[in-house]
C-alpha cells in the first residue's frame, strides 16, 4: 500500500530535506524550500521479475535523421535539424522572445517541412497566440494550436499513433499533474511533467520543445535536473534595449555546443541575422581608439564585448578613476604594472573605463584588453583593427593564460575577428585567426609604438 509522506524541496537545488529550513544546506538559497506531498512507494520489488537483454555496441543503428525548420540559425544551433524523439529546454527571460521563436519555427516547420506541429500554450490564451500569429505573418500555417496546463490532457493527445512530429508546450512552470498536491512551476510538478512530457516524445518519436523560465541569475528555474532530463539545452538572451538576440546552446546530446544563433526582434518577429560580426561592429566606430574588444566567457558561454577607456587631463589635483561593469581595485592593479614595469605614465590624468552594453565582467582575462584600451586611449591609436584581446596580467608585467582559450578564439572567428592578441598557447586547434603571442605586458606597450607613450616616471615620483 502506498503511503503518503510529507518532504521539503529547495526549489533551487532540488535537494530534499526532512524539515523545514530557511536556508538551503546544500546550495545555500534562502527561502527556497517547499514543502511537497509524496507517494511513498513500499520498498522491495513484491517478486515479480523484471525483463532486461543486453545488445551489443556494434549493432546497426541508423544515423538521427534531422528535420530541418529552414530557419538556418536555428538548425545551425541544433546540430544540423531537430532529432525525432529527442527533448528540447529553451530558456530565457521575460519578454525576450521566447514564444515568438517558437511559433516561427512551428510554422515553417509545418509549411516549408510539410510536417504535423502543434503548439500548447499554458501562458497565453488562443486568442493572444492567433493575435501573435497574425504578426507574424504565419496565420495561415497549419499547426496546431491549443491552451492547456494539465498534462492528463496534454497526453490524452499526444499518447497516440498519429501523434504530431513537433511539439511546443509554452512553458513548463505553468503544467501540473493532478496527481501532485504541489503548485505549478514546484521542483515536483517541474520534474514529474518534464519527465511525462519527454517519456512520450521517445515513445511516440515527436520533437518536444519545453520553454523554461529563468530565476534571477539566468539559470532556468526549477531543479537542475531539468537540464539533465533534457537532450537539448538552448538559451535565448539579448541586451535590454538592443534588437538583436543569441540563441545558444549550452547542452546538445545531437551537435556542438559553441554554435550561437543570431536573430533580431522586428515588427514582424524575429529575422535571421545571418553576419553577426556586422551586427556587432556595427557601432563600433573603426578605427576608434580606447577601444579593446575582449573575448570573455560568461560561465561557460564565450562572449565578446567591448572594453572603452577614456584617459582625460584632470582637472582636479586627485586624478578621477571611474569604472562602469569591471572591478575598481584591478583597473588600479593595471595601472601599476603599466607604470612600474613599463614606464607608462598615466599618473596625473583622469582615466574612465566603460564595459559597452551594460555587461559586468569579473574575470581576471579582461586584464589584457582592458590595458590595451587605456594603451589605445592614451596614444590615441586604436588597437589593431579586427583583433580580439585577452588574457590575465601578474604584478610582474607578465601576461597568463586563462581558460577556455580555445572556445574564446572559435567565438572571435565566428563573429568576422581575424586576429588576437593573447598570451602564447600551449598548442591545440587551429583556430583560425591569426595570433599575436604577447608574453608580457611590454609586448602589448610595444605595439603602439609610433606615439611612444610619456617617457618614464623619474625617480621621486609625483609632486
Ligand atoms: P515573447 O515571445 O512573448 O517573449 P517570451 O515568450 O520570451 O516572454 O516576446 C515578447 C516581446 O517581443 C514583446 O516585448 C514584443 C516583442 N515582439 C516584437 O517586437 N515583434 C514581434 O513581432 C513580436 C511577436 C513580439
Ligand atoms: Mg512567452
Amino acid at each position: 500500500m502506498a503511503r503518503e509522506q510529507t518532504r521539503y524541496v529547495c526549489q533551487q537545488c532540488g535537494a530534499v530535506h526532512a524539515k523545514w529550513i530557511g536556508k538551503c544546506e546544500d546550495c545555500g538559497g534562502w527561502n527556497t524550500i517547499v514543502e511537497e506531498t509524496v507517494q511513498k512507494v513500499p520498498r522491495g520489488l513484491g517478486g515479480a521479475k523484471g525483463r532486461l537483454a543486453f545488445v551489443d555496441l556494434k549493432g546497426e543503428s541508423a544515423d538521427a535523421p534531422r528535420r530541418c525548420s529552414g530557419i538556418a540559425e536555428f538548425d545551425r544551433v541544433c546540430g544540423g535539424g531537430l532529432v525525432p524523439g529527442s527533448a528540447l529546454l529553451v530558456g530565457g527571460d521575460p519578454g525576450i522572445g521566447k514564444s515568438t521563436l517558437l511559433l516561427q519555427i512551428a510554422a515553417s516547420l509545418a509549411t516549408g517541412g510539410g510536417l504535423d506541429c502543434a503548439y500548447v500554450s499554458g501562458e497565453e490564451s488562443i486568442d493572444q497566440v492567433r493575435l501573435r500569429a497574425h504578426r507574424l505573418g504565419v496565420r495561415g500555417a497549419p499547426v496546431r494550436l491549443a491552451a492547456a496546463t494539465s498534462i492528463r490532457d496534454i497526453a490524452g493527445a499526444l499518447d497516440r499513433a498519429d501523434a504530431p512530429h513537433f511539439v511546443v508546450v509554452d512553458s513548463i512552470q505553468t503544467m501540473y499533474l493532478d496527481q501532485l498536491d504541489s503548485a505549478p512551476g514546484t521542483v515536483g510538478q517541474v520534474r514529474a511533467t518534464a519527465q511525462e512530457l519527454i517519456r512520450l516524445a521517445k515513445l511516440r518519436g515527436f520533437t518536444l520543445m519545453l520553454v523554461g523560465h529563468v530565476t534571477k541569475d539566468g539559470l532556468i528555474a526549477g531543479p537542475r535536473v531539468l537540464e539533465h532530463m533534457v537532450d537539448t539545452v538552448l538559451y535565448f538572451e539579448g541586451e535590454r534595449g538592443h534588437e538583436f538576440r543569441i540563441l545558444r546552446a549550452v547542452k546538445n546530446r545531437f551537435g556542438p555546443t559553441d554554435e550561437i544563433g543570431v536573430f533580431e526582434m522586428t515588427d514582424a518577429g524575429l529575422a535571421e541575422v545571418p553576419n553577426p560580426s556586422a551586427l556587432f561592429l556595427g557601432e563600433r566606430q573603426n578605427p576608434s581608439s580606447g577601444a579593446a574588444v575582449f573575448a570573455g566567457v560568461e560561465g561557460t558561454r564565450p562572449m565578446l564585448v567591448e572594453i572603452q577607456a577614456l584617459v582625460a587631463p584632470s582637472t582636479f589635483g586627485t586624478p578621477r578613476r571611474a569604472v562602469v561593469g569591471w572591478d575598481g581595485n584591478r583597473l588600479a592593479m593595471v595601472l601599476a604594472v603599466l607604470e612600474a614595469r613599463c614606464g607608462v605614465e598615466f599618473g596625473a590624468r583622469d582615466i574612465y573605463l566603460n564595459v559597452a552594453g551594460g555587461l559586468r565582467i569579473s574575470e581576471p582575462a579582461a586584464d589584457l584588453a582592458v590595458a590595451a584600451a587605456l594603451l589605445s586611449a592614451l596614444t590615441f591609436e586604436p588597437v589593431a583593427p579586427g583583433a580580439v584581446v585577452f588574457g590575465e596580467i601578474g604584478l610582474s608585467g607578465e601576461v597568463r593564460r586563462v581558460g577556455q582559450a580555445d572556445a574564446r578564439l572559435k567565438e572571435a572567428a565566428k563573429l568576422g575577428f581575424t586576429s588576437a592578441l593573447v598570451p602564447p598557447a600551449r598548442g591545440g586547434a587551429d583556430p583560425g585567426l591569426e595570433i599575436h603571442a604577447i608574453r608580457h605586458v611590454k609586448d602589448l606597450v610595444a605595439r603602439f609604438g609610433d606615439s611612444a607613450p610619456a617617457p618614464p616616471r623619474r625617480a621621486g615620483g609625483r609632486p
